[in-house]
């Protein structure tokens, strides 16, 4: 059943207090539940209906007495629920070991785990399972005393003793009303790494991270994290920890990469343990990132939360955008803030572009859904959390911060909606660019679809001015036919031919500048500058200062002046993309190979060499654009063309600059002890570049020494991230070296599932060559260290191919296809959060080119055959055959 935005009602009840006692048993479970349960007399009078899903309903009393009760589909019904306030207490129970889907109750490790955001809480008990429905809750556990000593549950320890000589209990009281989705209990054999920190405001708190006994060593970048983020949103935003005690809990089986729950955060262990010589550079900075996004949650999610499900991205927009600015202020230098944008932008563009275009497009606030799980997407996280960026540029830096005061003055302790938050930015900056146009500005929230912008200069040397002509297009998305002119801000500075920066003034006004924020409102608009002295070759969206896809016409020569010299770090690294794109595209329509030309060769010599640029700038300057953002350019994407072409232009790269490679990599050399700062990380990300194309060209020329050295490094790397760096440049392009460090990485990290993640996931993703990486693939699911039950698991190897690795996935004889569907419905079968998100790969089956369009539909419909699929693989299959 389809759920509406524009359907929206207020509950007929409120819960005020609910009084939760589990008796915990992986079998069967016992919940009680008391609850005091008062009429929203706003809403017109009805009976009282409960959400439940696979509860097993032992007892229902109302003050005390049976009350009659109905059950229908997954509603529990009271028909004479009393007018004055009440007291309900219910009994039920479940079956936590029994639940694969890891959404509810559920054990993982022999302990337990709770997941109830979005709808998990009713498969602990009935309840009115909606954010906007907040209660006090306390919250007693009782378990056996030996298997699970650790029992946590959110907000305050109040009571913990001995039950009988076996079993024990602990009762929890959080103090904030919060909604059943942020509710959370864990209990089990755990050991924590503590903290005890005082805040600015001179309160003490209580920090813990609780794992599993072995992994205490790898949770101190997890704790500093957190230290950071506490200390970071109280200078930034000025909020502070508002409890004594804050719990973070590590769990191997996990459907996303972590959980806010009020005081007790749950993460995916992928996103939480890390030592040097277990997890890479990327992974310490993901873990930083998580860490500080679920801390940061406790403020913009918890304390004010969300109204309803279609406002997911008043939380997680906003909470992205926080995580986002803390991880470049945690960067420190200006270059490795803008590597960090740029790593952003790469991301939304090569998850979130796609997505805005495909069966599955839908607004940063959804107009309706049929299984909300399936819209915890990369539109609600990061187009969501690109809209709150257009929101600081519009009103400045200290205006969003007063935004944001005025944000929690409001509505602290409130479920609100994306209106909600609008307002209160707009209404602490009267006047300012955002307030005066701030209801086409919320198109951003209604209209799916990345806008086209197209910018087209015009020099007038008489005149000394420059017009510029934006004009922007917003193709139709399902559902949304016609859209209207979206508002984008567009940063932009201009530099002369010879790279100086020239000053801007628009005409008609008295400020000059080297940089402005242009605001584009209408379908098209023209500027013109002033005292323009030459002609000038404009940066345009500086920062990505919009989400949309630009065309700016620039020339190669006017492209290689922004490389060289543009002061904004993003538009340099983006000209330069711009150049291989260009060159990647032509190769593409023009179904010729793709043929480096010397000028392109050169520029991408000149930033390897350039004597001032850092490290991690040249490694993603010289990484060519990702193949599914190439294919956001096609209205026709053949995957393998554009593989090819991709490939092409990485070994001639490899050939052509082998002498900078080697001086690359050798002056990025690490001596000493491992950190993940941005400078070592850059160092160690420029050398694996290095090394692997050294490989790679050493594929071409038979040269055995770089191989040689790959394996060494291989064998003696200090950490992770020079580890799986060499093994990723062997399996790229040496196979023979290939097998011995594969098997020789598995015998070192057999009994480390995160690693041995990360050993599946590089056999997924590994390049094709005359079917072998496929091949390699099915023979991996029979693997024993395989299974579908562990969601890390089935994504490092199956996500692995069907979503990072094209050119093994579509494949003409379609049994990459085969293969998709064949897991879907495996995956169905036991967490059907997991298979819906693979169901998501053919979300752009309609594009492809034949012999892979008409094979992928085939798959689909094989899949949409499939009568007892879950609501979730449902509505994603149902969209993609829509979108034929
Ligand atoms: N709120 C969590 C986060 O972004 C994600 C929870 C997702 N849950 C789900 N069922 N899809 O940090
Ligand atoms: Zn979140």
């Amino acid at each position: 059943t389809l759920i509406r935005r524009e359907d929206y009602q207020a509950p007929a009840f409120w819960i005020r207090t609910v009084d939760l006692t589990f008796d915990l048993d992986p079998a069967k479970t016992l919940v009680t539940a008391k609850m005091q349960i008062a009429r929203n007399s706003a809403v017109a009078h009805g009976p009282l209906r409960l959400h439940g899903e696979e509860l097993n309903l032992l007892r229902c009393l109302i003050n005390g007495e049976s009350v009659s009760f109905r059950q229908e589909g997954a509603e529990l019904i009271i028909d004479n629920a009393p007018d004055a306030d009440f007291a309900l207490e219910l009994r039920n129970t479940c079956a936590p070991e029994k639940n694969t889907t890891l959404s509810g109750l559920y054990t993982s490790g022999g302990s337990f785990f709770t997941q109830c955001e979005a709808e998990g809480f009713r498969r602990i008990c009935y309840f009115l399972d909606r954010p906007d429905v907040m209660a006090v809750y306390t919250v007693t556990l009782r378990a056996d005393k030996a298997k699970y000593p650790v029992l946590l549950s959110n907000g305050n320890l109040l009571e913990s003793g001995d039950l009988d000589a076996t079993r024990h209990f602990a009762k929890w009281h959080d103090p904030f009303p919060k909604p059943s989705y942020l509710f959370a209990l864990v209990a089990g054999d755990l050991v924590a790494r503590e903290q005890r920190v005082r805040t600015r405001a001179g309160k003490d708190h209580l920090l813990q991270v609780y794992v599993r006994r072995g992994d205490l060593e790898k949770t101190e970048h997890a704790m500093n994290s957190l230290i950071a983020s506490m200390v970071w949103d109280e200078a930034r935003f000025k909020l502070p920890l508002d409890l004594e005690r804050f719990m973070v809990v590590g769990v191997s089986d996990f459907n996303m990469g972590a959980m806010e729950n009020k005081g007790l955060n749950i993460f995916n262990t992928s996103a939480l343990l890390a030592s040097p010589a277990t997890a890479t550079d990327t992974d310490f900075n993901r873990i930083e990132s998580i860490v500080a996004h679920e801390y940061f949650h406790n403020w913009t999610g918890n304390r004010v939360t969300c109204r309803d499900w279609f406002q997911l991205s008043l939380k997680e927009g906003l909470t992205v955008f926080r995580d986002q600015e803390f991880s470049m202020d945690m960067a420190g230098s200006p270059s490795a803030r803008a590597v960090c944008r740029i790593a952003d932008v790469r991301q939304l563009r090569a998850a979130q572009f796609p997505e805005d275009s495909g069966a599955m497009a839908h607004p940063v606030r959804p107009d309706s859904y049929s299984e909300i799980n399936n819209f915890y997407t990369a539109t609600v996280y990061d187009k969501g959390s690109e809209v709150v960026r257009m929101y600081q540029t519009l009103v400045g830096r200290a205006g969003f911060e007063k935004g944001m005061s005025l944000y929690f003055e409001r509505h602290d302790g409130q479920a609100v909606t994306c209106d909600d938050f609008a307002q209160a930015i707009a209404d602490a900056n009267p006047g300012s660019a955002l307030s005066l146009r701030l209801e086409a500005f919320k198109r951003w929230y209604s209209q799916a679809g990345t806008p086209r912008l197209q910018a087209r200069g015009v020099y007038d040397a008489a005149a000394q001015t420059y017009t510029l002509s934006l004009t922007q297009h917003n193709p139709a998305s399902p559902g949304q036919e016609h859209k209207l002119p979206q508002v984008i801000p567009v940063a932009l500075g201009l530099l002369s031919e010879q790279g100086q920066v020239l000053p801007l003034q628009l005409q008609g006004s008295t400020e000059v500048s080297n940089e402005q924020v242009l605001v584009l409102e209408e379908a098209q608009q023209s500027f013109v500058f002033v005292g323009v002295a030459s002609e000038p070759v404009p940066s345009l969206l500086r920062g990505f200062s919009a989400p949309v896809l630009l065309d700016d016409g620039l020339t190669d020569a006017q492209l290689l002046v922004l490389l060289q010299h543009d002061v904004d770090a993003f538009n340099r690294w983006e000209a330069g993309q711009r150049l291989a794109l260009n060159r990647i595209l032509a190769a593409v329509r023009s179904g010729t190979p793709l043929q480096l030309d010397g000028a392109f060769i050169q520029a991408m010599r000149a930033v390897l060499r350039h004597p001032e640029l850092d490290a991690a700038f040249k490694e993603i300057a010289l990484t060519l654009p990702g193949e599914a953002y190439i294919a956001e350019q096609l209205a026709v994407v053949d995957p393998q063309a554009i593989h090819a072409a991709v490939e092409a232009a990485q070994v001639q790269l490899a050939a052509a600059l082998r002498e900078d490679w080697i001086t690359a990599f050798e002056a990025n050399q690490i001596q000493g002890g491992y950190t993940p700062d941005p400078v070592s990380s850059g160092k160690r990300a420029l050398a694996n570049l290095a090394l692997s194309m050294l490989v790679l060209d050493a594929q071409k020329s038979g040269d055995t020494v770089w191989p040689g050295r790959a394996y060494q490094r291989f064998k003696d790397a200090g950490n992770m991230t020079e580890r799986l760096g060499a093994l990723a440049a062997l399996v790229n392009a040496h196979a023979e070296l290939a097998e011995a460090a594969l098997a020789r990485f598995h015998e070192l990290f057999k009994d480390d599932a995160l690693v041995i993640d990360k050993w599946f996931a590089l056999q997924g993703r590994t390049p094709e060559k005359d079917g072998r990486s496929f091949a390699r693939v099915r023979q991996l699911l029979q693997h024993p260290d395989f299974t579908l039950k562990n969601p890390n698991r089935a994504r490092s190897l199956i996500f692995s191919l069907c979503m990072f690795n094209p050119a093994a996935f579509h494949r003409a004889d379609a049994a990459g296809y085969v293969f998709w569907a064949e897991q879907v419905l495996a995956l169905d079968a036991i967490n059907p959060q997991v298979a819906g998100r693979l169901a998501r790969v053919m979300d752009r089956w309609n594009v492809l080119a034949e012999p892979y369009r008409s094979a992928a539909l085939l798959a689909v419909q094989r899949v949409a055959a499939k009568p007892d699929l879950s609501p979730d693989v449902r509505e994603i299959i149902t969209r993609a055959l829509a979108s034929a």
